[in-house]
């Protein structure tokens, strides 16, 4: 029976039914839901709406079905359609008439939001922690590799050489900002919307407030109407999971591009990667590709959110039952991607030949012979000039560009140490930049950013709990 029949004369058609439930992909609130419905139990209790005996047998009749979910013992039947109808079914079958009260003051408006925040909450402290986990092997890369450069490219053409470890950072830094963004919506997601009744509060002495605490909520709602039609946390998240995608899509395309025989500077470890069913020869970067090929996935599920919530009106849709697949995909999606990331991370091989090779090819220095005649007073544009000629003619006559340098009156012979091996990166000094004692230094800023990190994800875990 739904939970509306005695409004109606005939009972839901079958294509109603199947059009209309959200039970095949929202059975992951059950716990959830058993948590929002046990605090709301307690609240009709402190109203005196519930005696405590009444209040002991929905929260042991609760306790039971959330063991039944989780053991996977729950017997779903045909006119549950969704978590939140099927958990009061069954509460009402082990209590009878007590469990009739279970709904009294509440609406699964403001149910399936609570369910969701919380559950919302729980995953976001998940996912920053298996960021937190892919940064810290990126730092421990980066600590492993010392000196070892490769060049550094933009428009995808060689520019300057740059060391390994602060190619590693900079993905790593670009996480740490995903865990930031979290975090912050987490401190938006944490807001009790129980109570808000299907959309305007209730007549009933019930106290949100009290709810919310209960629930470990750090607030609760201002506004009933806004508490049931707000998703901007769903929308939060999942912006928050297409950035992180779009993050991990960079960091893939470049494994893909290094590990590939033309670069030459990653080797995939054989757990990590995969071959072909013909060509025997091959091993792909599959991961890679698909950390790649997730990111679509995941600015998808935004922007479909951001489009099924524009034009919907105050309170409560069925729209907004459109919230749960793209954020529960989002997340799973993650979960299955960061542990794969972070293996493939761990144990990527570095070929330092290669990179070696091409780094100190003597072209990436010529920004460095510029300067040094800036040090000597030659205006830029000017030394830019000089140097841009000789690369010119370096590559046009095939003469190594060192011989041109030492030979140019403006330039010679320490001019022309600049371009010796491993130069360009000893006479960086910048703060942030591709210097090695910048890096070194940088490397120590990232190492206590994770360290402030791990206390912030400590208490964030602590309000989800
Ligand atoms: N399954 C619904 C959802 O996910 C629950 C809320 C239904 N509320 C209602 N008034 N029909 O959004």
């Amino acid at each position: 029976m739904t939970l509306w029949a005695h409004r109606m004369g005939s009972g839901p058609a079958p294509e109603l039914m199947a059009f209309n439930e959200s039970l095949s992909f929202d059975r992951v609130l059950g716990p959830e839901d058993c948590e929002a419905s046990g605090a709301h139990v307690r609240g009709l209790g402190r109203a005196g709406i519930l005696t405590q005996q009444e209040v002991a047998a929905l929260t042991g009749a609760l306790a039971t079905v959330r063991g039944e979910l989780e053991r996977d013992r729950f017997v779903f039947v045909a006119s549950d359609e969704d978590i939140h109808t099927a958990i009061e079914r069954r509460v009402t079958e082990l209590t009878g008439d007590i469990g009739a009260k279970l709904h009294t003051g509440r609406s699964r408006n403001d149910q399936v939001a609570t369910a969701l925040r919380l559950w919302t909450k729980h995953r976001v402290h998940e996912l920053a922690t298996a960021l937190a986990g892919l940064q810290d092997v990126l730092a421990t890369r980066a600590e492993e590799v010392g000196e070892l450069a490769l060049p550094g490219y933009t428009h995808l053409q060689r520019a300057q050489p740059v060391p390994l470890a602060h190619q590693l950072l900079a993905h790593a830094w670009a996480l740490a900002r995903d865990v930031d963004r979290l975090i912050d919506a987490h401190r938006r997601l944490d807001v009790s919307p129980l109570g808000a009744g299907a959309l305007a509060g209730s007549t009933l002495a019930l106290d949100p407030v009290a709810t919310a605490e209960d629930l470990g909520f750090s607030a609760c709602f201002e506004n009933s109407l806004d508490a049931v039609s707000d998703r901007d946390f769903v929308a939060e998240v999942l912006f928050c999971c297409a950035l992180i995608g779009v993050h991990l899509s960079r960091l893939g395309e470049e494994v893909v591009l290094y590990s590939s025989e033309e670069f030459g500077y990653y080797r995939l470890d054989d757990a990590f990667a995969t071959g072909s069913s013909m060509l025997p020869q091959k091993k792909n970067p599959d991961i890679a590709e698909l950390a790649r090929g997730k990111a679509g996935r995941l600015i998808g599920h935004l922007t479909g959110l951001l489009a099924t919530l524009k034009g919907l009106p105050l309170a409560y849709n069925k729209d907004l039952q459109e919230d749960k697949e793209p954020l529960f995909d989002a997340i799973a999606q993650l979960g299955v991607a960061l542990p794969a990331i972070t293996g493939m991370m761990a144990t990527l091989r570095f070929e330092a030949e290669a990179m070696t090779r091409a780094a100190d090819s003597q072209l990436l220095a010529a920004v460095d012979l510029a300067e040094w005649q800036v040090a000597r007073g030659v205006p830029f544009r000017s030394a830019h000039g000089v140097v841009g000629a000789l690369v010119r003619r370096s590559l046009e006559s095939t003469t190594p560009l060192v011989e041109l340098v030492r030979a140019e009156p403006s330039l010679g012979e320490e001019a022309a140490r600049l371009l010796a091996p491993g130069a360009a990166a000893a006479q960086r000094r910048t703060r942030g930049g591709a210097g090695h004692e910048a890096v070194g230094a940088q490397l120590e800023r990232f190492r206590s950013h994770l360290e402030t990190e791990r206390a912030r994800l400590g208490a964030l875990g602590a309000a989800s709990r």
